[in-house]
């Protein structure tokens, strides 16, 4: 087996519990290292630090998969990993019918998203190493969980092409099915699989739900990136008065006019199909004002090398969102860039509040990804959302 040698700070990197090699930190290469080879990781002084998946052609040069030497990477080992996370899922959070079942790095699959929805799972993958394994993988999900009957496989994306790994979305293994209706909060969705990401953003599944609270009946709200109608739908469920959704993906908007008329809400929603920047700046021209404004944008910043120009659009949004809240009225606003940390996100909101002329109250301790996204403590790189319940007041 070939061998990958890291420098001291990616040694300790590793003994603390990180699961990823960068290429940054590899000193020096023994044998062909193809992609998606299993690899075995030492210290520059030759110590084993663990076995994985390597891709040459990548950042991240070795994704951990054990750290132990005479453990075999087989689907055995991927059978049992998943079944642990499943149970995590289950058992310790309570989820049942709707919850990522695989967070990569997090349950020790590097490179492996699952996310179910009743009978249907979705599977992303992102390495070479573990798209070697996909059909143990989907037959390893069926035997896990019985009541799943499709595996799909929406292996799309920038990651794939990083990885430089094909494009391929259809049914992988089971019955050929695209859509189902899951139940979140008061509210219910049509997931198709075929949308974005897995089909379905889980991550802010808390978040909107949180977002019933505030609404005691009678507001006014704008939900931008609105995707398959997500908080727009809780505000009107929950007994908004007037709910505005924006987005700019036609095939987003049409299921969320779909969604609307699930939930018996369609009467008081207007779905609007624009860029936010443009929609925003004309409802701004027009005067409107709202009880709430929820921003929840694509990743702005996709590398570190982007962080100051993806930090200016979130500045951007928020300042026009922020223009767009009455004085006593709330702003959700949330990043799913990883790069993005908490206090830089609080930092650009500040400073977009004070551009606007608004004073902000923190409502909700801050939040995060949903729990079956779990936050590995000693991998940065598990936890990226960040959602900010914020209460604006005027500056007078
Ligand atoms: C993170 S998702 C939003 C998820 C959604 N809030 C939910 O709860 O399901 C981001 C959305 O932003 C949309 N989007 C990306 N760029 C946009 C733009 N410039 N203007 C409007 N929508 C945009 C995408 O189509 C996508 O639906």
């Amino acid at each position: 087996m070939s061998k990958v040698y890291v420098d001291a700070q990616a040694y300790r990197a590793i003994e603390k519990g990180a699961m990823i090699v960068f290429k940054k930190g590899v000193v020096r290469t023994e044998g062909e290292i193809k992609p998606g080879d299993i690899v075995e990781v030492y210290s520059r002084g030759g110590k084993f630090l663990g076995k994985g998946f390597a891709n040459p052609n990548s950042n991240i040069m070795v994704r951990l998969v054990t750290k132990e030497k005479d453990v075999e990477i087989n689907k055995e080992l991927f059978k049992e990993r998943i079944r642990k996370a499943n149970e995590y899922r289950k058992k310790v959070l309570g989820y049942d019918k709707a919850y990522r079942m695989v967070y990569g790095e997090a349950d020790y699959l590097p490179g492996l998203i699952v996310d179910r929805f009743n009978d249907i799972a979705s599977l992303q993958i992102s390495s070479a190493g573990m798209e070697r394994f996909k059909l143990d993988v989907a037959e390893a999900i069926l035997e896990v969980e019985p009541e799943i009957e499709t595996v799909f496989e929406k292996n799309t994306g920038r990651s794939r092409r990083r990885e430089g790994l094909p494009e391929i979305e259809r049914v992988l293994l089971g019955k050929e099915k695209y859509r189902t209706i899951i139940e979140e909060g008061r509210a219910k969705f049509i997931v198709d699989m075929r949308g974005q990401k897995t089909g379905f953003f889980l991550d802010q599944r808390e978040n909107r739900i949180a977002l019933e609270k505030y609404i005691k009946g009678g507001e006014k709200v704008l939900d931008v990136f609105t995707y398959t109608g997500g908080f727009a739908i809780h505000a009107a469920v929950a007994g908004a008065e007037k709910v505005i959704a924006v987005d700019k993906s036609p095939s987003a908007i049409e299921q969320a006019k779909e969604n609307a008329k699930l939930n018996g809400v369609e009467d008081k929603m207007e779905f609007v199909v624009g860029s936010a920047f443009e929609v925003m700046e004309k409802l701004q021209k027009k005067g409107e004002k709202f009880d709430i404004v929820v921003l929840d944008p694509p990743a702005f910043v996709q590398h570190e090398k982007d962080l100051k120009r993806g930090l200016r659009a979130y500045f951007n949004v928020n300042y026009q969102g922020l223009k767009l809240v009455k004085d006593g009225g709330i702003l959700v606003t949330a990043s799913c860039s990883q790069h993005v940390d908490m206090q830089m996100f609080k930092d650009m909101v500040i400073a977009a509040a004070a551009k606007a002329g608004k004073f902000l109250k923190l409502l909700e301790p801050y939040r995060t990804q949903a729990p079956d996204h779990p936050i590995l403590m000693a991998s940065k790189d598990t936890e990226y959302l960040k959602c900010l319940f914020l209460y604006v007041e005027d500056m007078k």
